[in-house]
């Protein structure tokens, strides 16, 4: 059981900083994924925790116990590696009772934690193998139990799944969800998949260049991402993002920019460059001359049909507006072809609006005092008089929420 305090950590290699003071509380019992692209810095950090690395700066708890200076081997945490790293010439129950003998666990309690490790991972009937006799999954498996038969304060794997194949990997993923589950330890889990990081996480902390983007639940990334970045991070399409800019029209916020109609909130704001984003999935198609499909509150796109991509289960529609180009997923069963002139809607609710220079989220705000107002519903905000909606309450969210 552990809960785990990161006190603005930084690494620096040289000139070049690796994590750039990240502070992040991963509560016990939560499955705390670091998830984002290659070279952001999760390995480094991961190893910090690990005790494999020292921070330049920073420090790092376990319980109110400062371990900063702690070796690895005095702390408690065990890893896993994306290699596995187990030893070649030892069989399986050796490789599980190595960390248990070279702690002095006496043999019996080494044969009983093997054996319960073993079968908790299902491969009590692969004991006397060697690695190389094992396929992926089985020897990823064995790589997890040897960190089990330790009983640490909590887990820590970096890419434990990068080796598998597609099948095993969503197999494997959701043992560990499960595993994660009946053991209710903490888990803090590397990954640049956004798909396993959305399926086992509890929380996401989204790294960007070293430092954390965005940390919340996996819903709270999806549904309302806090930068440019997070939002073409996270989903797979990923949202579309369209540069535009915000203004006021007859006491209503719109967006100005080729192809693209939205009437957002009755308010007002001062005229500023934007990012609007809209996932695939939350735009409905429409044949081009239909003026019924431009929703009275939201965003109307006007564009042709690039390409049609039949996914089986779905479609995906590649269309371009004005000189950018729009995904849209949607059933099968939509006849669209090539050159189709179409209009793509999508209600207010659904429209993620960013600031274009800073990249950071922007929320409407109704009543600059009522934190509760956002973009995603209340249609209180939408009607409330002009004079309450003072441009300063379309106002960029905070930084990272991290606890
Ligand atoms: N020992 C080192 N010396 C110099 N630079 C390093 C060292 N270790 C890591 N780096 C640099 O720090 C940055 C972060 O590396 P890190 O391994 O943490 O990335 P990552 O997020 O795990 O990426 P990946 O998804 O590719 O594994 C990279 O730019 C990397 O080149
Ligand atoms: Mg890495």
């Amino acid at each position: 059981m552990a809960r785990l305090v990161l006190d603005q950590i930084t690494r620096e290699f040289g000139d070049f900083v690796a994590t750039d003071r990240i502070s992040l509380t991963i509560e016990d019992g939560d499955f705390l994924v670091l998830l984002g692209p290659s070279g952001c810095g999760k390995t480094t950090l991961l190893r910090m925790i690990a005790g494999l690395l020292e921070p330049t700066s920073g420090s790092i708890r376990i319980d109110d116990e400062d371990i900063t200076a702690l070796p690895a081997r005095k702390r408690d945490l065990a890893m896993v590696f994306q290699s596995y790293a187990l030893y070649p010439h030892l069989s399986v129950e050796k490789n599980l009772a190595f960390p248990l003998k070279a702690r002095r666990t006496p043999k019996a309690e080494i044969e009983t934690r093997v054996r319960a490790a073993a079968e908790s991972v299902e491969i009590d009937h692969l004991l006397d193998r060697k690695p190389k006799e094992l396929s992926g999954g089985q020897r990823q498996r064995v790589a997890v139990a040897r960190a089990l038969v330790r009983e640490p304060k909590a887990f820590l794997m970096d890419e434990p799944l990068s080796n598998l194949d597609a099948k095993l990997r969503t197999a494997t993923r959701r043992e560990l969800a499960a595993l994660h589950r009946k053991l209710g330890a903490t888990f803090v889990y590397v990954t640049h998949d956004q798909i396993e990081a959305m399926t086992m996480a509890t929380r996401i902390a989204l790294l960007n260049g070293g430092r954390i983007e965005q940390y919340g639940t996996p819903e709270e990334l999806y549904d309302a991402p806090s930068s440019v970045f997070a939002a073409g991070f996270i989903g797979s399409p990923a949202m579309n993002l369209l540069n535009a800019s915000l203004t006021t029209t007859d006491g209503k916020i719109t967006v100005l920019a080729p192809g693209v109609e939205a009437v957002l909130w009755e308010g007002a704001t001062a005229e500023r460059d934007i990012v609007i984003g809209v996932r695939p999935e939350h735009l409905s198609m429409h044949a081009g001359g239909a003026p019924e499909a431009v929703p009275t509150a939201g965003v109307a796109l006007r564009g042709t049909v690039d390409l049609v991509e039949n996914l089986g289960r779905e479609q995906l529609v590649h269309c371009i507006v004005g000189e950018d180009r729009v995904t849209v997923s949607c059933p099968r069963e939509e006849r669209w072809s090539a050159g189709d002139l179409v209009v793509l809607a999508a209600p207010v609710a659904r429209v993620h609006l960013f600031d274009r220079a800073s990249g950071r989220r922007l929320e409407w705000r109704a009543d600059a005092a009522d934190d509760a107002a956002a973009p995603n519903g209340a249609d209180a905000s939408i009607a409330s008089p002009v004079s309450s909606a003072a441009p300063a309450a379309l106002a960029a969210s905070a930084g990272p929420a991290v606890r």
